[in-house]
């Protein structure tokens, strides 16, 4: 009944509410003698680590992250290395200012999940907003440290695409650039222009949407499987359960209901490897629900903040109407701190496969197939 966990053999289950003493999670099933220490971790951490800019909330968390179990030294090589036991990561919080939050303890913020927490469970933890808070995306960030790990050659990137109706030029897509700018956009020219139109949204007490891409490289063909445990299925469950997405899609995602069969289809030839080389990737990586070894492509959609100062009509748990307006810190564009977060689901779920993958099938069939005999 209760929901903290995703993943199969990879597992990961969080803990913890924004304003408690600390949020963390529990990451089961990673295999043994894969070297971890905290660095591994805080790089990723400090992606998402909110007060970086003017363009994110205000809330200072150094979001320092400890390791509790699950590692110890491997004699041979004098590294700390996973044992194959639970890890439990721990990241205290040390900003908790719940008095902001008095003037919205008993109304509920247009858009926000206050009714919905309320209605199902009758209370609802409003210094911080708990578990509904995307604080607890820290911790999946976390784990998806662990999980860029244990598929060997992955790397899994992602970037701010859009904001608000301003798309980026792919013309002049920099992968660089993402590390540059306070958006995580992989488009320089394009990142000015969201400098001055955020300030603009937040100096007019509103906030702003955008979209993400997560690409995936090194991703093994043959992940995922048949019917109802498809990669992309997964890939959906996991993006969408990230705070504030509303929408999910899969290499040409909704574009492709405006493609021909000839324009869609990804057409394949040979490289000089002797492997298929597909001249496009319409299909996002995915085919039947299986990797096909070119990169996974996934987008997701991250509404507005809904906390925002303008007043915003609304009705209290009493049931009066009244009004509302949300001062406190919040970022005017969550989508910024969903790109780390947006990138270790990517992780997680790719890890999970590729563990599932090694124990169901073993090593992957070689390629070309020997021809059938004949009967
Ligand atoms: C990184 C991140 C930070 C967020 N910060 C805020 C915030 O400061 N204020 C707010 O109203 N919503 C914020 N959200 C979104 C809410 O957590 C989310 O809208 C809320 O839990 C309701 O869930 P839903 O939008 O998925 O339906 C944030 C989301 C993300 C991904």
């Amino acid at each position: 009944m209760s929901f903290n966990t995703f993943g199969h053999l990879f597992r990961v289950t969080t803990f913890g509410e924004s304003h408690g003493p600390a949020i963390g999670c529990v990451v089961d099933g990673c295999p043994p003698r894969i070297p971890l220490t905290e660095a591994d971790i805080q790089p990723y951490l400090d992606k998402r680590r909110p007060g970086q800019s003017r363009f994110t909330t205000q809330r200072q968390e150094p979001d320092a992250v400890k390791i509790l179990s699950g590692v110890f030294i491997d004699e041979a090589s004098g590294q700390r290395v996973t044992t194959g036991t639970p890890i439990a990561l721990l990241i205290e919080n040390v900003d908790q200012r719940s008095k902001d939050y008095s003037d919205i303890k008993d109304k509920y913020r247009p858009g926000h999940a206050d009714y919905t927490y309320d209605v199902k469970y009758g209370l609802r933890d409003y210094g911080g907003g708990g578990r509904q808070s995307a604080r607890e995306t820290a911790t999946r960030v976390a784990a998806g440290a662990i999980a860029r790990k244990i598929v060997p050659g992955l790397t899994v990137r992602g970037a701010l695409v859009q904001m608000g109706p301003h798309r980026i030029d792919r013309a002049r897509w920099d992968w660089a650039e993402v590390e540059r700018n306070a958006f995580f956009c992989p488009d320089a020219e394009r990142a000015k222009f969201y400098a001055d139109y955020l300030d603009g949204v937040r100096k007019a007490g509103s906030s702003i949407g955008a979209v993400i891409e997560v690409v995936a490289e090194g991703v093994p063909a043959g992940l995922g499987a048949p019917i109802y445990g498809k990669l992309d299925g997964d890939l959906a469950a996991a993006l969408m359960s990230i705070n504030a997405v509303k929408g999910v899609e899969i290499g040409a995602g909704f574009g492709a209901a405006e493609l021909s069969g000839e324009d869609n289809g990804d057409e394949m030839r040979l490289g000089n490897d002797g492997k298929p080389r597909f001249l496009s990737n319409n299909a996002g990586g995915i085919l039947g629900g299986i990797s096909s070894g070119q990169p996974v492509v996934a987008r997701f959609a991250v509404k507005p903040t809904s906390s925002i100062l303008t007043p915003r009509r609304t009705v209290d748990r009493y049931g009066r109407e009244t009004e509302i307006s949300t001062k406190g810190r919040h970022d005017p564009c969550v989508g910024i701190r969903a790109v780390p977060i947006g990138e270790a689901m990517v992780a997680c779920v790719i890890a999970d496969h590729y563990l599932r993958q090694r124990g169901q099938v073993g090593d992957t069939p070689s390629w070309p197939l020997p021809k059938r005999t004949e009967r």
